[in-house]
């Protein structure tokens, strides 16, 4: 799988309950549609990686009955798109702590893993329970282990260690998306985002669908990456000289 790898922080869904008059979890519901049409449309954008935030280690700050809600949606979804994601050539993993996650959902979320680990269209990571600073120190302690054993010099612990920790070699993002006009990192993938091109939309979780994932990725390859080098990339394909046009274009965004 070398495709796109594409991050979204799906934001916006009391926002859009309340301008209807509705409870947040309405929401949270409508915002299952938006997360069910992008995954079925990703492939087709060229996604092979796709990672939604959809509970931060900080969301258990919200009112237990959201928070039941949140995870009462993230159960149904596993149980009942589970046979469509793996149709599909979808494999879900989970990324964050699997200790403090309500026992049916965990179950159902290790089903859907199991059920679906075969997929290779479309790598789906569902980011629950999630704090990159935790997914950090958490590497940082492996490594800490490692050299207690005696299976690691602390010598050795390098960038391209703790790397190979926090990432387990899955490709960093591409491109990371926030909704509803919000623009932090709100402690997601930290280490991960280091080159990432940052797309925000004013379009509330709810109302995204594929058409808006395509108009992020039309943004992103329009962007010129170059990785701290001064070889231009953009997209993902690498291009001999940054063309004059963009070069003033990116003057006018620092301006
Ligand atoms: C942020 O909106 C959204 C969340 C905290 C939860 C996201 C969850 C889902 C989209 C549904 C379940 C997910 C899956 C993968 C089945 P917010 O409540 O902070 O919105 P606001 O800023 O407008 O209040």
């Amino acid at each position: 799988m070398s495709g796109l790898h594409v991050a979204i922080v799906m934001d916006g869904n009391g926002r859009w309950a309340r301008r209807r008059g509705l409870p947040r979890w309405r929401g949270h519901l409508a915002g299952v549609d938006s997360v069910r049409d992008v995954v079925r449309g990703s492939p087709d954008l060229g996604v092979t990686t796709l990672t939604l935030y959809a509970f931060s280690s900080d969301n258990w700050k919200r009112p237990p009955t959201e928070v039941g809600r949140l995870f009462w949606l993230l159960r149904e979804y596993c149980r009942r798109e589970q046979e469509e994601l793996r149709d599909n050539g979808v494999r879900v993993t989970a990324i964050g702590r699997r200790d403090r996650i309500p026992r049916s959902a965990l179950a159902a979320l290790e089903e859907a893993e199991a059920f679906t680990a075969g997929g290779t269209r479309l790598h789906l990571r569902l980011a629950i329970d999630y704090s990159a600073r935790w997914a950090i120190s958490q590497a940082a302690r492996e490594l800490a282990r490692r050299v207690e054993r005696g299976s690691l010099a602390s010598g050795e612990i390098s960038t391209e260690l703790l790397h190979k920790e926090i990432t387990r070699l899955v490709p960093e993002p591409d491109v990371l998306v926030r909704t509803a006009a919000e623009q932090r990192l709100s402690d997601f993938l930290l280490w991960e985002l280091a080159y990432s091109e940052l797309v925000f939309t004013p379009t509330l979780w709810p109302d995204f669908r594929r058409e808006h994932l395509a108009l992020a990725i039309a943004e992103f390859q329009r962007r010129e990456r170059r990785f701290g080098g001064l070889v231009a990339v953009q997209g993902s394909q690498e291009v001999r000289a940054a063309p004059a046009a963009s070069a003033s274009a990116r003057r006018r965004r620092l301006a």
